[in-house]
């Protein structure tokens, strides 16, 4: 019995070591999930001649272009969401003058939370 207790006790605790504490959602897939949500609230100004492509040369309309990112560089780092420009705008923690959408409502709050688990799973293209 003790060590039934010991054992449960070092699995809990590798559990919580692990820092996913979403487990059971799975993965975040990008054509099924993130995609949507792009088409439905990004791309209208991110793809070729929209205003914010016109602006940061941003495209959001496949996969490639958002990995390719701005003219200065890119705005997704996989594994990170907190170095990647792109989450820390949908999130609003950059300044504010500049969240995304631009000029619209913010995202909800667990569509930016799937973006996020989305970009720290390692963004890829699934
Ligand atoms: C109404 C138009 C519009 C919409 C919708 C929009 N953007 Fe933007 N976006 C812009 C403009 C304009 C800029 C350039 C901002 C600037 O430099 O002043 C920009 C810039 C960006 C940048 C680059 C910022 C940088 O580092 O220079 C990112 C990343 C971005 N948008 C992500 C998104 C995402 C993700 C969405 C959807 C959730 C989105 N945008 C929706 C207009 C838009």
């Amino acid at each position: 019995m003790k060590a039934l207790y010991m054992t449960m006790a070092v699995l809990a605790v590798s559990l919580a070591a692990c820092g996913h504490k979403e487990g059971p959602k799975g993965s975040v897939s990008f054509a099924a999930q993130v995609k949507p949500i792009l088409d439905r609230n990004c791309v209208e100004c991110h793809k070729a001649g929209g205003e914010g492509y016109l602006k940061s040369g941003l495209r959001l309309d496949s996969y490639q272009a958002l990995m390719a990112g701005t003219k200065f560089g890119p705005v997704i780092v996989p594994g990170s969401s907190i170095s990647s420009s792109l989450y820390l705008l949908v999130a609003g923690k950059a300044d504010p003058s500049i969240r995304m959408p631009h000029n619209k409502a913010a995202l909800p709050e667990d569509t930016v939370e799937m973006i996020k688990r989305w970009i720290d799973q390692g963004a890829q293209n699934n």
